[in-house]
C-alpha cells in the first residue's frame, strides 16, 4: 500500500512540502504506516522552469490531480478562489486536506470543516504562525482552559521589517526586499505590510477559541508601512520598540478586536519577540499566562506545519475525529 500525496501550488511553501517529503521518506514511511507517493502537483504556469524529475506529474488541470485518486492534498496556493472550489470537490471525494491559505481559510474555514464532518480531516496549523505549532496546542493541550485574551505577533514579515530597521538601521525597502528574498514575504507583500495577513490569522484563531469571529468591518486592521522615523525614534530613546500586535478578547460575550503598530516596553511579553519569529501571549483560565513562540514564516517552517498536520490526520483518522 501507498499514500498518495497530491501537492496544489508549487511556490515557497509548496515546494517545501515536496523537499520534506523526498528528504524525510523513511521516517515518513514510519510514522505514516505506508510510503507516501506524490501523484501530482497543481501548478498555474506549466512552462515555468522547474526543479522537478521527469517521473513527477505535473498539471494545470485540478481534474486531472483529482482523478489520480489522492489520499490527501496539500493546499499551498493564495487567495479565495479557485481554492476553496478545489478543496469542497476534495472534501467531497474523501480526500484529506491539509491547507496553508489563510486567506482562505479565515473565510471559509467553518464551511470546509462543517463539509469535512465525520469524512475526512482538515488540517490548518500552517495557516497561522507557520511552524509555530499554536493551534494544535490550543486544541489538544488547551481544552479546558478558558482563554479570555490573545496578543499575538502574527505576520514574519512585518516583524522581520521591525526588527531590522529598530535593531540594525536598515530601511523599510530594504528589509522588505530580504524577507521577500528569504521567502517570508507572500509573493505580493501587501497583505504583510498592511496588516491583513495577520488579521486574517487572527480571526483563524477567534473561529478556534470563541467559535466565532468578530464582524470583519469592527475590527481596526493597520500595517506598517506608515511608521515615522520619528515614531521609531521615539520610542527607542525611551527603551521601547514598536511591534505589529494583533489582540482580541472577550469581554461580556463580545469579542473585541485590533491589528495596529504599538510601542511595547521591555516589561511586554512580546518586546523581544526580533526577527520572523511570531509569538502569540494568552491568558487561559487554568494555566494562567503563557507565551508561544516561533518561526512565522519560511519554507521548511511552514511545509512543517503541513506534514505534522498530515501526520495527526493520517494517524488519528478515523479512528479519532480530528479537534480542530
Ligand atoms: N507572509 C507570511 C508572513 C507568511 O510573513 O507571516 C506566513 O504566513
Amino acid at each position: 500500500m501507498t499514500i498518495k500525496a497530491a501537492i496544489l501550488g508549487f511556490g515557497t511553501v509548496g515546494e517545501g512540502v515536496y523537499q520534506i517529503l523526498q528528504t524525510k521518506r523513511d521516517h515518513l514511511t514510519k510514522l505514516a504506516g505506508a510510503p507516501i507517493e506524490l501523484c501530482g502537483i497543481l501548478v498555474d504556469n506549466l512552462s515555468k522552469e522547474r526543479e522537478l524529475p521527469h517521473s513527477v506529474f505535473v498539471t494545470d488541470q485540478y481534474e486531472q490531480i483529482l482523478a489520480q485518486k489522492p489520499d490527501v492534498i496539500f493546499e499551498a496556493i493564495v487567495g479565495e478562489e479557485p481554492c476553496f472550489s478545489y478543496l469542497t470537490k476534495a472534501v467531497d471525494r474523501h480526500i484529506h486536506v491539509v491547507t496553508a491559505n489563510k486567506v482562505m481559510f479565515a473565510k471559509y474555514g467553518t464551511r470546509l470543516l462543517e463539509q469535512a464532518a465525520q469524512k475526512v480531516g482538515i488540517g490548518y496549523e500552517a495557516t497561522t504562525a507557520s511552524g509555530t505549532p499554536i493551534l494544535g496546542t490550543i486544541t489538544r493541550l488547551l481544552q479546558a482552559n478558558s482563554i479570555t485574551k490573545i496578543e499575538a505577533i502574527l505576520n514574519g514579515t512585518s516583524n522581520y521589517i521591525l526588527s531590522s530597521i529598530q535593531n540594525e538601521g536598515k530601511g523599510f525597502q530594504e528589509a522588505l526586499e530580504e524577507a521577500q528574498k528569504r521567502g517570508f514575504a507572500e509573493a505580493d507583500p501587501t497583505n504583510d505590510i498592511k496588516g491583513y495577513d495577520a488579521f486574517y490569522k487572527l480571526m483563524i484563531l477567534s473561529q478556534l477559541i470563541y467559535q466565532s469571529q468578530p464582524s470583519w468591518e469592527s475590527v481596526p486592521c493597520e500595517g506598517i508601512d506608515h511608521i515615522t522615523a520619528d515614531q521609531f525614534n521615539d520610542a527607542q530613546q525611551q527603551g521601547n520598540k514598536i511591534r505589529h500586535i494583533a489582540s482580541i478578547e472577550e469581554v461580556n460575550g463580545e469579542l473585541h478586536a485590533s491589528v495596529k503598530p504599538q510601542v511595547l516596553s521591555p516589561s511586554h511579553g512580546l518586546h523581544s519577540i526580533d526577527g520572523v519569529d511570531n509569538a502569540i501571549h494568552l491568558f487561559g483560565d487554568l494555566v494562567g499566562p503563557l507565551t508561544l513562540r516561533g518561526p512565522g514564516a519560511g519554507q521548511l517552517a511552514t511545509a512543517s506545519a503541513m506534514v505534522e498536520d498530515f501526520l495527526y490526520i493520517w494517524q488519528s483518522y478515523p479512528a479519532k475525529q480530528l479537534l480542530y
